[in-house]
C-alpha cells in the first residue's frame, strides 16, 4: 500500500511540476517558436527497455521483428518499464511485426503485472515495477510537444559514476540533425528526476546486527594432514587418526601474494531496473543520481549487479592459517570488486567447519569498505570442513528476510572449499538449488592421485552444481592463483541472465498426470491422448534432481501406471508412456484425482512444485468439488484438458483459479496438440510471477 501511495504521491508531485513549468513557459512567443521547429520522430532499436528512457512520453519508430521472444515484454495492456517497448508495441496490437512509429506514456508502477500471449508475443508476470508505460497509436496530442531525441539514463561503468550527475540529462547530441529545441517535456523530466530524489532514504539504511563470534572448534579428522600450516590452537590435529603421512603437504614458498586490482573491475551491461528495489519506489529515478546523490562518499552499490550473495569460506584445522588469510584477502577483493550496496549487491560470510556459523548477514554491512574491514577481523574456527552441513545451514537460515534477503535479486552461495570437504554436499546443495539458491563451488588444491582415497564423494563439485558447463564451478591448483578467479567469478554472479539455472518452470516440478481411460475415448484417441502425454513431459527437464513425472489412468477404478521416483530420464518416462494400455470403462473423475493425491502427490517432494494435468473426455459420474478442492488446498496446480464431451463447468471446478489459466477445451481429438505450448506457457507464466524465496 505505502508504494502506491508513494508513487501516487510522485505522480501528484509530477503534475504539479508540468504545471508549475508549463505556467513558467507559457509565454506565448516560446510556444509557437517550438511548435513550428520540425519535429524528428526518434528512432529505437527493439531491445530499448522504456526504464531507459527518461521522457515521461513520446513518440519512437519501431523496426521490423520486435516479436523476437528475447525482447522480454512484462505485463498486459500495462506494461513495466522492464519491458521492451517495441516489444510491447506488438503485445499490445499497436504495432505488427513491420515496424513503426507509437506513442508511449509513462504511467505509475503497479503491484503486479499479469503476463498474456497476443498478437503473437508471450509477455511475462512480474510481482511488482516502480514504474510502468502505456503504448498508443501514434497520434500526437494537441498541445504536447514530443522530444525529437530521447534522454536516456546512461548505463555506465560503476567506475566512472562520480561527477556524472548531470549526464544523464543531457540531450544526447545526434550528429547531423539541426538544432534541437528544449522542448517542455525535456524540462518536466528533469525537474521530477530532481525532485524525488529529494524523497529518497540515505544510504546504509540497515540496522548492524549481531553476528555470531567464531570459536575454536576441537581438532577435525580430515585425513588431509595440514601440520605444518596449522595454527598453535589446533596443534593437536597433528595427532588425527586417519593423518597419513603421505598426504602431507608442503609450505608453498613465500611467495607473494598478488592483490588484484578489483575496482577495475568491469561488469557485464545488464539492466539497472531489475525487481525489488524496495528503497526507490517512490518513482523513477535515473541511477546516476542516485549514485551521486549523498554527500557521504559511501557507494549505493553497483546497480548493474543486483545479487544477495553468501560467501562460506573454509575455516577447517586443515586449511592452515597462511591459506586462510589468502581466503580472507580473496573474500575482501570480491567486497571491492562488486560494489557492494542497497541498490547493487549485498553479501554476506558464513564459515564453516565443525558446524557453521554466520560473521555477518546481507544487512550487517552494506559497503565494500565495512565489508573489508570486518572480513580482516574473522578469525579461524577449525575443526572440520563440514561444507554440506553449512550448505543446508545457508538454505534454511542465511537466505531469510530478517537476514536482509530482498526477495527479488537472485540468492547465489559461493562455497570456497579447501581440498575435499569432509561431510557429502550433493544432496545439501540439491535441497538449496532447488530452493532457488544458485550454487558456485571453487575448489581449491584438490586432491591429487595418492590423495583421492580421502575423498568421501569423489566429484563433489560437479555434484553439487547445476549441469551447465562449467559455469557453476572453479578448480583452482593452488592458493597462490585463487586471485585468478576474481574477475571471472564476479562477472558470473552478476549475469542475472545466466543464474536461472538453479530453479526453472520446466525442471522444478513433479508433473502428474489423470489420463481418462473410459470408454468413450476408444482405442485411437486414446494413443492421441498418451502422444499429447508425451509432448508435454518432452518439454520439462526430467531427471530425479529436475522435474519428475507420474501418470495414474483411471475409468470407473484408478491405476497407477507410474510414480514420480520410478523414472529418472526422458527417455525412460516417454518410453513408459507408449506401454500405457488402454483401460476402457466409466468415468469416475472425482475418485481419480482422490487417488492421484493419494498414490502420486503424496510422495512429491519438498520444495517441488505439484503439477495435476488431468485430461478427460466426459462428465464424470461422481462429484469432483470436493476432490478437486483438496487438491487445491494441497498445493497442487491443476490444470484440466477437456475434449469431446467433456463439461466446461467441471473442467473448471476441477482447475486451479483462475480457471481461464488452467483449464482448457478442445472439441475434436486430433486439436490436443495445440494446447501444449498454451499449457506450457501458463505453467511458465505462473512460476515466473510467483517471488522467489
Ligand atoms: C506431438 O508431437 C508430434 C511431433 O511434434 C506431433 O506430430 C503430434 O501432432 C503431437 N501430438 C499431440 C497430441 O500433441
Amino acid at each position: 500500500m505505502g508504494t502506491v501511495v508513494l508513487t501516487m504521491k510522485a505522480s501528484v508531485i509530477e503534475m504539479f511540476l508540468v504545471l508549475l513549468v508549463t505556467g513558467i513557459h507559457s509565454n506565448k512567443e516560446t510556444t509557437k517558436k517550438i511548435k513550428r521547429l520540425k519535429f524528428n520522430v526518434p528512432q529505437i532499436n527493439c531491445d530499448v527497455k522504456a526504464g531507459k528512457i527518461i521522457n515521461p512520453e513520446f513518440i519512437v519508430k519501431c523496426p521490423a521483428g520486435c516479436q523476437d521472444p528475447k525482447y522480454h515484454v512484462y505485463g498486459t495492456d500495462v506494461y513495466a518499464s522492464y519491458s521492451s517497448v517495441c516489444g510491447a508495441a506488438v503485445h499490445s496490437g499497436v504495432l505488427d511485426n513491420s515496424g513503426g512509429k507509437i506513442l508511449v506514456r509513462k504511467v505509475a508502477g503497479q503491484s503486479g503485472y499479469k503476463g498474456s500471449y497476443s498478437n503473437g508475443v508471450q509477455s511475462l508476470s512480474l510481482p511488482r515495477w516502480r514504474e510502468s508505460f502505456i503504448v498508443s497509436e501514434s497520434k500526437p496530442q494537441k498541445g504536447v510537444t514530443y522530444p525529437s531525441a530521447l534522454t536516456y539514463s546512461s548505463s555506465k561503468s560503476p567506475a566512472a559514476k562520480a561527477g556524472e550527475t548531470t549526464k544523464a540529462y543531457e540531450r544526447p547530441s545526434v550528429p547531423g540533425t539541426t538544432p534541437q529545441p528544449v522542448t517542455l517535456t525535456q524540462v518536466v523530466a528533469v525537474t521530477t528526476a530532481d525532485a524525488s530524489h529529494t524523497t529518497l532514504p540515505k544510504p546504509s539504511p540497515f540496522a548492524a546486527s549481531t553476528a555470531s563470534s567464531p570459536r575454536p572448534q576441537p581438532a577435525g579428522h580430515r585425513s588431509r594432514e595440514m601440520g605444518l600450516w596449522s595454527t598453535p590452537t589446533y596443534t593437536s590435529s597433528q595427532n588425527r587418526p586417519g593423518a597419513n603421512p603421505g598426504v602431507q603437504r608442503q609450505d608453498a614458498s613465500g611467495a607473494a601474494f598478488q592483490k588484484p586490482v578489483g575496482a577495475d573491475v568491469s561488469l557485464g551491461e545488464m539492466d539497472f531496473w531489475k525487481p525489488g528495489l524496495v528503497l526507490l519506489d517512490a518513482g523513477f529515478v535515473p541511477k546516476e543520481e542516485l549514485s551521486t546523490q549523498s554527500l557521504e562518499p559511501v557507494s549505493l552499490g553497483d546497480p548493474n549487479c543486483k545479487v544477495d550473495l553468501s560467501f562460506l569460506i573454509d575455516g577447517s584445522s586443515s586449511i592452515g592459517k597462511r591459506r586462510f588469510r589468502i581466503q580472507k584477502q580473496f573474500l575482501a577483493d570480491v567486497a571491492q570488486a562488486l560494489d557492494i550496496g542497497p541498490v547493487g549487491p549485498l553479501m554476506g560470510v558464513v564459515q564453516y567447519g565443525d558446524n557453521p556459523a554466520t560473521h555477518f548477514n546481507l544487512r550487517t554491512h552494506t559497503n565494500s569498505r565495512d565489508l573489508k574491514t570486518a572480513i580482516e577481523k574473522i578469525s579461524q574456527r577449525g575443526g572440520l570442513a563440514n561444507a554440506g552441513r553449512a550448505i543446508s545451514f545457508v538454505t534454511k537460515n542465511f537466505f531469510s528476510k530478517a537476514n536482509g534477503n530482498r526477495g527479488g535479486p537472485p540468492n547465489v552461495a559461493v562455497v570456497l572449499v579447501d581440498g575435499w570437504p569432509t561431510d557429502k554436499v550433493e544432496e545439501a546443495s540439491r535441497l538449496a538449488r532447488e530452493s532457488g539458491i544458485n550454487i558456485f563451488f571453487i575448489a581449491i588444491e584438490g586432491a591429487v592421485e595418492n590423495e583421492k582415497q580421502y575423498v568421501l564423494e569423489p566429484n563433489f563439485v560437479n555434484k553439487a552444481v547445476c549441469r551447465t558447463n562449467g559455469f557453476y564451478s572453479f578448480h583452482v591448483q593452488s592458493w597462490f592463483g585463487l586471485h585468478k578467479t576474481l574477475q571471472p567469478l564476479v562477472k558470473r554472479v552478476c549475469d542475472a541472465e545466466r543464474l536461472a539455472c538453479s530453479k526453472t518452470c520446466l525442471n522444478s516440478a513433479d508433473v502428474g498426470f489423470v489420463i481418462d481411460g473410459s470408454s468413450s475415448v476408444g482405442t485411437g484417441n486414446f494413443r492421441t491422448v498418451l502422444q499429447f502425454v508425451a509432448n508435454l513431459s518432452r518439454e520439462f527437464e526430467i531427471s530425479d534432481t529436475d522435474t519428475r513425472v507420474g501418470a495414474v489412468q483411471y475409468t470407473y477404478e484408478q491405476r497407477l501406471e507410474f510414480g514420480f521416483d520410478r523414472y529418472s530420464s526422458k527417455a525412460d518416462v516417454l518410453g513408459a508412456l507408449k506401454r500405457v494400455g488402454y483401460w476402457s470403462g466409466g468415468t469416475s473423475t472425482g475418485a481419480a484425482i482422490h487417488y492421484a493425491l493419494e498414490q502420486l502427490f503424496k510422495k512429491s517432494k519438498p520444495n517441488k512444485r505439484k503439477l495435476m494435468i488431468l485430461i478427460t473426455d466426459g462428465r464424470s459420474y461422481d462429484d469432483v468439488r470436493i476432490p478437486a478442492l483438496a487438491a487445491h488446498l494441497k498445493g497442487v496446480i491443476t490444470y484440466a484438458v477437456g475434449v469431446a464431451w467433456a463439461a466446461q463447468e467441471e473442467l473448471e471446478v476441477i482447475a486451479t483459479h483462475p480457471a481461464r489459466d488452467h483449464s482448457f477445451f478442445v472439441d475434436d481429438f486430433d486439436n490436443l496438440y495445440q494446447y501444449v505450448p498454451r499449457i506450457i506457457q501458463n505453467i511458465c507464466t505462473e512460476f515466473n510471477s510467483q517471488p522467489r524465496n
